[in-house]
C-alpha cells in the first residue's frame, strides 16, 4: 500500500516497515524489510543477484505492491533511472527529457528551458539535438539520468544505473552523480553490485541477503560532499568497503 501526503522537508522521504513481496508463482523476493529514507540521504543497497533488489526499487517507486508491511511515499515527485537507459529512438536527446512534461501538459517553452537545464547539469550541453543512435553508451545514460531529474524530484531512485558502463565512463559518472547530489539533495536510493561505487557515492549502504533479501548490515558512509575521486584510494575507504564486502560474504 502506497500512502501519498504532503511534503514536509524534516520528514523521511520513503519509509518500508516490515515489507515482504511474494509474487504469485510463490518466490518470496523480500522478506521484513525495513528502511528510512530522509532528505539529503544517498542510500545504496548491495546484495547478491536475485535477492529483491529491483523488486525493493518497484515498491518504492508504487509500481508494485507489498504482500505484507508498508511502504510510505512522501514526495511531491519522484524520479526513477532504469539499468537500461531506455531512451525513445525517434526522439531527439533533448525530446526524450521533456516527454514526461510534455505528457503532463507543462507548455513548450517551460518544459524546454527546464530539458535544457537538466541537459547543461549532466553534461550534455551541445548534445540536445542528437538523436539515441549519435550518442555514445555514457551519454545516453546522462539523458537517461536528465529525463529522471528534470522534474526536480525529491526522491530518486537508481537501478544499478552505470552497471553496463566501461570502467573509465563509470567512475566519471559516479563524481557527476554525486556532484548532483549536493546541488538538488534528494532523497536517493541506488542499486549496484559494486561495493566501492556504493561506499563512494552513499550517506549509507544497507547490505541484503541472498532471496529471499532482508537487511542484514546498515553502514554509515562519514564523508561531506564533493568527494574527490582520490577518496578510493584512502584507508578509511578500503575499512568501509570491507565491512561491505564481509557482510554480504556472510550471507550470499
Ligand atoms: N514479476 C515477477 N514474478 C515472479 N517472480 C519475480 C518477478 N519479479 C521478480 N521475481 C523474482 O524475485 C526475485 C528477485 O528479483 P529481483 O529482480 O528483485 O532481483 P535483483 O536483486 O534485482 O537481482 P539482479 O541483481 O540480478 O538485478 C527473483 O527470484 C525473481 O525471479
Ligand atoms: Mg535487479
Amino acid at each position: 500500500m502506497i500512502t501519498l501526503t504532503t511534503t514536509a522537508p524534516s520528514r523521511p522521504r520513503l519509509v518500508l516497515d516490515g515489507v515482504t513481496k511474494r509474487f504469485p508463482t510463490g518466490t518470496v523476493a523480500l522478506t521484513d524489510v525495513s528502511l528510512s529514507l530522509n532528505p539529503g540521504d544517498f542510500v545504496s543497497v548491495v546484495g547478491p543477484s536475485g535477492c529483491g533488489k529491483s523488486t525493493l526499487l518497484r515498491l518504492a517507486s508504487g509500481l508494485d505492491d507489498a504482500t505484507s508491511g508498508t511502504v510510505g511515499v512522501d514526495a511531491t515527485s519522484t524520479g526513477y533511472v532504469f539499468q537500461d537507459p531506455t531512451l525513445l529512438e525517434w526522439r531527439t536527446a533533448a525530446r526524450n527529457v521533456e516527454l514526461v512534461q510534455e505528457l503532463r501538459g507543462v507548455p513548450r517553452e517551460e518544459r524546454r528551458r527546464r530539458a535544457q537545464e537538466v541537459l547543461d547539469l549532466v553534461g550534455l550541453t551541445g548534445f540536445e539535438r542528437q538523436y539515441p543512435r549519435q550518442l555514445s553508451g555514457g551519454m545516453r545514460m546522462r539523458v537517461s539520468l536528465a529525463r529522471a531529474l528534470v522534474a526536480e524530484p525529491d526522491l530518486a531512485l537508481f537501478d544499478e544505473p552505470f552497471g553496463a558502463l566501461d570502467e573509465i565512463t563509470r567512475l566519471q559518472m559516479q563524481t557527476e552523480l554525486q556532484t548532483i547530489f549536493r546541488l538538488r539533495r534528494f532523497a536517493g536510493l541506488f542499486i549496484t553490485h559494486s561495493v566501492s561505487e556504493a561506499v563512494y557515492l552513499s550517506t549509507r549502504v544497507l547490505v541484503m541477503s541472498g532471496r529471499p533479501g532482508r537487511i542484514v548490515a546498515d553502514v554509515p558512509i562519514p564523508w561531506e560532499y564533493p568527494r574527490p575521486p582520490s577518496l578510493r584510494y584512502d584507508a578509511e575507504f578500503a575499512t568501509l568497503t570491507g565491512q561491505v564486502s564481509d557482510a554480504l560474504g556472510e550471507h550470499s
